[in-house]
């Protein structure tokens, strides 16, 4: 599998220097580039090749009964800030192997089968993530599409740069039906299968995640001369509402629940002023929706105390919210087997998000994992010996070639 290691660091050429890690963020110069050279590929392997509305790349392999809707193998090539050359990537390139795998094998299938590159499944400067498997399915809604990023871009406009046509995204959705079948190879992100000492995981859920921007407006003041019991400092405060949340995510539920804050703006950010504003994105996931409700519910009124508490204004919005799946157990069987017949496996939840999530709404999915080393993830140590990514894009190849027969 020489071909696809050198595809995996070639892939990690199209990077911004300037920032650490393997950073490929979407709608940028080397998220274009990287594309380029991804298209280039499924044409050298006679692919077909197209950008949907919503921007999403696909390269796609005619099959013998023209009636069945298509098999989908997708993921992303873009990354977060400071991220590795795996996640996302293996899931498009083992995809492109698939395709040179069957091709070998002299194998044409049943089904068409799809790759697809999906735009910006990452969060983005627009406040949402998946958002080209969003937009495939319906799920990207006018509000986001006029959102906009720090330096003023709107995401429709981003959008069409990128190849897509905004204004036909809902004409084109695609509906349930109108895919067979979608599998997603994909890096663990977490230590689990490092660790039961197993190559393959087939994948039983995966969370669901609900994100918040969180707005906290106090009082600008000099840090110097207003007394303790005189401020209304937004940071302070935020401060407690991140705590609160650690605190509710790590009481004992009847499924696992994790909660975040991972990014923070300061106004005006200074030493020797009290901070002003504060703005900070929050999200919370677990494979049980209900759960992530009830504690959105009960940080949200620990906000609505701490406001009059602290005198200051606090308003939580909801940016976005993907909904947890359980993967059909006579998917998880097919896929199982194929695992099993190429290294030890095991079964294992998601804690990440996918694309799978967005193209759950219409169609059956699965998806297999290949170990991370420390459990390492969206950093720049992130890294999946080649041999190991190898085995799942084998496992791959095998279940959609079951799964053409079957379903
Ligand atoms: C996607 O990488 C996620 O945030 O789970
Ligand atoms: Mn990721
Ligand atoms: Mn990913």
């Amino acid at each position: 599998m020489k071909r696809l290691e050198q595809d995996i660091k070639t892939v990690a050429t199209f990077v911004d220097e300037t920032k650490p890690g393997w950073t490929r963020r979407p709608f940028t110069l080397w998220y274009k580039k990287a594309r380029e050279w991804l298209m280039e590929q499924m044409h050298s392997i006679n692919m077909e090749v197209s950008i949907d509305a919503a921007s999403n790349v696909i390269g796609s392999i005619k099959g013998s009964h023209h009636d069945l809707p298509p098999i989908m193998i997708g993921s992303h090539l873009d990354t977060v800030t400071g991220g590795g050359r795996f996640d996302g990537i293996i899931g498009v390139l083992g995809g492109l192997e698939v395709v040179r795998i069957l091709k070998e094998k002299g194998i044409q299938l049943r089904h068409s089968l799809e790759i697809v590159d999906f735009t910006a499944e990452e969060p983005s400067e627009f406040g949402i993530s998946t958002i080209g498997s969003r937009g495939m399915v319906g799920n990207l809604t006018e509000e986001m599409l006029r959102r906009n990023d720090s330096s003023g871009l709107i995401l429709r406009d981003a959008i069409r740069e990128a190849g897509g046509r905004p204004d036909d995204i809902m004409k084109m959705v695609r509906k349930k039906g109108d895919i067979a079948l979608y599998l997603e190879l994909h890096i663990e992100q977490g230590p689990v299968l490092e660790q039961m000492n197993h190559k393959l995981g087939i994948v039983t859920g995966i969370v669901g995640i609900h994100r918040y921007r969180v707005i906290v407006e106090g009082k600008p003041n000099h840090a110097g001369t207003t007394p303790m019991n005189m401020r209304q400092d937004a940071l302070t405060a935020s401060s407690e509402i991140i705590l609160q949340l650690e605190a509710i995510c790590r009481k004992q539920y009847e499924e696992p629940v994790v909660g975040t804050v991972g990014k923070v703006t300061v106004e005006p950010n200074a030493a020797n002023v009290i901070p002003g504003k504060v703005s900070f994105e929050l999200e919370v996931r677990s494979i049980e929706k209900k759960l992530i409700q009830a504690i959105m519910q009960e940080l949200i009124k620990f906000g609505d105390d701490l406001s009059k508490r602290r005198n200051v204004k606090i308003t939580f919005d909801c940016l976005s919210q993907s909904e947890p799946i359980r993967v059909d157990p006579s998917i998880q069987q097919i896929i199982e087997k194929s695992c099993m017949s190429f290294a030890p496996s095991m079964k294992l939840p998601s804690g990440a998000g996918h694309d799978a999530n967005q193209i759950a709404t219409i169609a059956p999915i699965g998806m297999i994992f290949v170990p991370s080393r420390d459990g390492r993830s969206h950093c720049p140590e992130e890294w999946t010996d080649f041999k190991d990514v190898a085995l799942g894009v084998h496992a791959l190849a095998q279940s959609i070639i079951t799964f053409d027969q079957c379903i």
